[in-house]
């Protein structure tokens, strides 16, 4: 693991981190929540399928509530501090029926990148972005009336970060103090034939 970056690498993406400490008095506005969720849907997507879609809650709604008790424990720990609960999902399916045609073989990847865009949106409005596998998944789907045809993928935190030093959560201080790391580049990106390292000045 590596702390390197490359000095043109934008600015926005080097600072970014999964931040667990959420400024629990920050209330989201309407036109930042709509940028965000309209980044992620200005997103390409193999065919123009768009195969995502959002399910938005912000704290104090009660959505909110319903969602937080699914969280894995380690999540509850910090994403009720967030501004908005966000899940993602993916369409699997043509239609709900038992025997409808698989959608496409690319919508996890769309998803994945639309969640991408919806994330630099935040980052570029002082925004912070984290996602979340740990949760119950089937349950959530039942509690939000999720037809069959659709997967509930991720869940994604939207809010303000605080400094860590300004957590109240002692785990979330010490999390968001670590250096963030990366596998080195060599590792990751070949020179044509897998495992071949790609030679950059
Ligand atoms: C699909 C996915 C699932 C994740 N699940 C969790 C999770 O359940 N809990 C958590 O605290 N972070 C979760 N993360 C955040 C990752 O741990 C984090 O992105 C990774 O450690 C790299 O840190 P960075 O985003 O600060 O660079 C998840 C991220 C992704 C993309």
């Amino acid at each position: 693991m590596t702390l390197d970056a490359s000095p043109t690498l934008l600015p926005l993406l080097r600072d970014r981190r999964s931040t667990r400490s959420y400024d629990a008095a920050h209330v989201l506005a309407d036109d930042e929540l709509r940028a965000m969720l309209d980044a992620a849907r200005w997103a390409p997507s193999a065919g123009n399928s768009q195969p995502w879609s959002f399910l938005v809650a912000r704290r104090g709604d009660p959505a909110h509530e319903r969602f937080v008790p699914l969280l894995s424990r380690g999540n509850q720990s910090w994403v009720p501090r967030a501004s908005a609960l966000v899940f993602s999902l993916h369409q699997v399916a043509s239609g709900p029926e038992e025997d409808a045609l698989s959608y496409s073989d690319y919508a996890a990847y769309d998803l994945g990148q639309a969640v991408a865009q919806l994330s630099v949106q935040a980052l570029a409005l002082g925004l912070a972005v984290h996602q979340f596998a740990g949760f119950d998944h089937e349950r959530l789907a039942e509690v939000a009336g999720v037809p069959r045809h659709w997967r509930v993928t991720t869940g994604i935190a939207l809010g303000r970060a605080l400094p860590p030093e300004e957590a109240g959560d002692p785990l979330a201080r010490e999390r968001d103090s670590r250096p963030r790391a990366r596998r080195p580049l060599a590792e990751v990106a070949y020179a044509g034939v897998f495992g071949e390292a790609l030679s950059l000045e």
